[in-house]
């Protein structure tokens, strides 16, 4: 295990105020909790992106607070110093502030959670104030969110346009002005992230596909391993394909099974001649 100290608010503040990338990741099971936090991973998003990535559901909408709450108390297990965000899914938030504010301490109380992110701006500003006045912290997410992606006419970048990318910027001061400590920018252009950036006051801007000019970054694991078969986002860099070498892998177990040629004689355990005699005796008996 690392002998990193728990990553705190703070550190990503003064990791900022350095002038340093606050590195993100999001992550949905035990070993691949181990292998961010021995990497050294600053923060980890246990996203509902687990529908599809984990569970195989074509979007996120389907995921429950069990999926997450499951699935993150086993993050945190393979993380213990990460600091570890809980993603509010579906309708976890939206219908009140009371099903929000107990949803969210569920994150902090059963999964062992530094922060929770929720989708969306200035309407959803109550909710987050809510969450933070019950002392929870809160990040925002703002530009692509996959829980609207019906409303938002599908999986495609936001604030191209003047007005758009004006209603993202005034969104982000909102949610920072309702107590989100941290944005997260999904698929937003680099020089509107620029701006929410430059006029953030108290606030971490963290870009997914949303380019530099952010205080950090976040990509999903499973699209940098090439995990998720389906599709690959075009914002995702590939760092290795573990599909392709737990693929191949498979297939060779497939055939050497097939021909006999696995197990061998490392691969399975034996009893000792005089016990072996013995049982044979016990079994004529
Ligand atoms: O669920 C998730 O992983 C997310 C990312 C897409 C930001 O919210």
């Amino acid at each position: 295990m690392s002998e990193r100290k728990k990553v705190t608010i703070r550190d990503l503040f003064d990791k900022a105020a350095r002038g340093e990338p606050i590195t993100w990741l999001t992550c949905y099971d035990y070993p691949t909790a181990y292998f961010q936090e021995q990497a050294g991973v600053d923060m980890i998003l246990v996203g509902d992106s687990l529908g599809m990535t984990m569970l195989g559901y074509d979007g996120t909408l389907p995921v429950t607070m069990e999926d997450m709450i499951r699935h993150t108390q086993a993050v945190r297990r393979g993380a213990p110093t990460a600091f570890l965000v809980g993603d509010m899914p579906y309708m976890s938030y939206q219908p009140s502030n009371e099903t929000a504010i107990r949803n969210a301490g569920r994150f902090m109380a059963e999964a062992n959670c530094d922060a929770i992110k929720l989708e969306g701006g200035g309407e959803m500003a109550e909710r987050i104030r809510a969450i933070v006045n019950a002392g929870i912290p809160a990040i925002g997410h703002l530009g692509l969110t996959p829980q609207s992606v019906a409303a938002l006419g599908g999986f495609r970048v936001q604030g191209k346009g003047a007005r758009q990318a004006k209603k993202i910027i005034d969104d982000a001061k909102l949610v920072e002005e309702a107590g989100a400590f941290a944005i997260l920018l999904e698929m937003v252009p680099d020089r509107v992230t620029k701006i929410i950036t430059e006029r953030a006051k108290d606030c971490l801007i963290m870009s997914l596909g949303s380019g530099p000019h952010a205080h950090g970054q976040l990509l999903i694991f499973h699209d940098m391993f090439g995990l998720y078969p389906k599709f690959k986002p075009r914002m995702a860099k590939v760092y290795g394909n573990a599909g392709e070498v737990i693929l191949n892998g498979l297939k060779q177990y497939v055939k050497e099974v097939t021909n006999r040629e696995f197990p061998q004689r490392e691969n399975w355990f034996t009893i000792k001649d005089e016990e072996y005699e013995e049982l044979l005796a016990m079994l004529d008996e």
